[in-house]
């Protein structure tokens, strides 16, 4: 495997900073809203503010908000729904965490829904017992959420932001690491600095149909594994049971809530039964592993490419304030939701796993830390709980930053330049091998990779994407692109190999020929 995806050996000056955050989704923001305003921090972003899972998330944050609700009943259901792989001393941390970070979201001025009466609406998702998901904008959490945190970041004197800037790779020496190379229009650029965090975000387009933005190809990941940083349950990926169908080509697919099964949506088979009934204690809202597995045996046994879901038991008016994206979305397409149901089906969602980290978003390597989907605390386990996802962001993110206010290692001194230097590499691809690349891993990983794997096919896969890095391994990579289809490959290697470790199914990783 190669060290360093760039060819460079040369000297290059440096940009000092006593942090850089690689990520501008909420774990990025968040982190760095709580890290000490006297340091001085990097956010690099290689799209915008609104290009990142976290601005895409529906359908809110769960957190023990309301009386009925207990920190033992939401680390039950997060452990339950997790297939018993949950690490539960990091479980306890995000449940008990969570309720003063969405206070401080709240004087942050994240303007959360309420009711008439000022109290937060407070919604419910699949594998949850109660109401416990507070949301913004009625299915725009981390829209708003993310809108604001960026408002307040930018007014800080401390936080300097590259938009559209790429992590080519992260730079380590022997005490660790010791800073970042990105790429920002023609230019490489060096930002140095002891304390980097990854919050990158997760992988979902190395496979055909992803919720995820197009950037979600798990650049963060890769980039810490080339550094030598340990990966843990990459083959936990999460498929979604509701994302609206699409005739067309686009690989990211709009997703429909959760929290609009939460509110009474029901799924239905061609024939209008109600499958999920008797299929799970918790029928409609059991977790969403379970639902799409009986999903798509569903479609399979009907032969259709999609189930339905049935809202006719919310009135439009109701659906319209609650649902205002989706309600938009659907009308678009044609779709209106006073007669028609919603054709939905699965599709790629979330990692589980990703960048092995402790409870302060520590990774084994000294000075890099990783926090939201793109770690792997272990909170998730086997299968993540609905929601769990943007309070991980918040209650890692901030952890992270306290514990790097608390333990910052110096990163500045009098050389301005350093030497960059990597192996140099001469065979030049076109673009349409590239391309052509991208197309391929997608096709692999959907195909064996999903929901639903085999053995055999996971071995199929292995071999195919083999092939496929004999031929990038050795090629002089220069461009966002071509470090992008390389970090795929990486990425889907690693989820394979994951994959065929684990011979038994387990929550995500379901297996039709588990070793017995
Ligand atoms: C959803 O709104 O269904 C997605 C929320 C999540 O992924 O936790």
């Amino acid at each position: 495997m190669r060290r360093y995806l760039f060819s460079i050996n040369e000297e290059m000056s440096v940009y000092d900073f006593d942090v850089v955050i690689i990520g501008s989704g909420i774990a990025g923001l968040y982190s760095a809203l709580h890290l000490d305003s006297a340091l001085q921090c990097a956010v690099v972003t290689k799209a915008n503010i609104d290009e990142s899972n976290s601005y895409l998330a529906q359908g809110g944050i769960a957190a023990v908000m309301s009386p009925e609700d207990t920190y033992i009943m939401h680390i039950n259901d997060t452990i339950k729904a997790g297939a018993g792989l949950c690490d539960p001393e990091a479980v306890k941390v995000l449940v008990e965490e969570g309720p003063e970070n969405i206070r401080t979201l709240i004087d942050m001025k994240v303007p959360f829904d309420v009711n008439a009466d000022g109290d937060l609406q407070i919604t419910r998702e699949g594998g949850h017992r109660t109401r416990r998901i507070v949301h913004c904008g009625g299915d725009a959490t981390g829209r708003e959420t993310t809108i604001q945190l960026s408002k307040i970041a930018m007014q800080k004197d401390n936080l300097h932001f590259f938009f559209e800037t790429f992590l080519v790779d992260l730079l380590t020496d022997d005490n660790g690491v010791c800073g970042v190379l990105v790429k920002v229009g023609d230019d490489f650029k060096v930002l140095r600095s002891r304390n980097v965090i990854i919050a990158t975000g997760g992988c979902g387009q190395i496979y055909q149909y992803t919720t995820s933005p197009l950037g979600s190809v798990g650049d963060g990941i890769a980039a810490a594994y080339r550094a030598g940083a340990v990966l843990q349950d990459m083959e936990m990926i999460q498929f979604h049971p509701t994302t609206l169908i699409s005739d067309g080509k686009a690989s990211r697919l709009f997703l429909i809530s959760e929290a609009v099964r939460g509110e009474g949506g029901i799924l239905r088979n061609s024939r209008g039964e109600a499958f999920m009934q008797g299929k799970h204690e918790l029928a409609d809202l059991a977790p969403r592993d379970i639902v799409t597995r009986c999903v798509l045996a569903e479609m399979e046994r009907t032969g259709d490419q999609n189930v339905w879901l049935d809202v006719s038991s919310m009135t439009t008016e109701f659906f319209k304030e609650r649902f205002p994206t989706i309600f938009n979305e659907c009308e678009s397409r044609g779709i209106h939701l006073t007669k028609d149901r919603i054709p939905v089906r699965p599709a790629q969602h979330y990692i589980m796993g990703g960048v092995k980290t402790d409870i302060d978003g520590r990774t084994n390597i000294k000075g890099l830390y990783c926090v939201g989907e793109a770690a792997r605390t272990g909170i998730h386990g086997a299968n993540r709980l609905a929601s769990n996802s943007l309070l991980e962001c918040l209650v890692f993110g901030r952890r992270c930053a306290r514990y790097i206010n608390g333990n910052i290692v110096p990163s500045y001194n009098e050389n301005k330049k350093i030497k960059v230097e990597s192996k140099i590499y001469h065979k030049k691809l076109d673009i349409g091998f590239y391309s052509a690349l991208e197309a391929k891993i997608k096709q692999i990983m959907t195909a064996y990779a999903g929901p639903i794997r085999s053995r055999e096919g996971l071995r199929t896969a292995q071999a195919e994407l083999d092939a496929l890095a004999e031929q990038i391994e050795d090629a002089h990579l220069s461009l966002p692109y071509e470090f992008k289809v390389y970090n795929m490959l990486q990425v889907s290697r690693k989820v394979v190999e994951a994959a065929i470790a684990r011979k038994k199914s387990v929550g995500a990783h379901y297996l039709t020929d588990e070793e017995q």
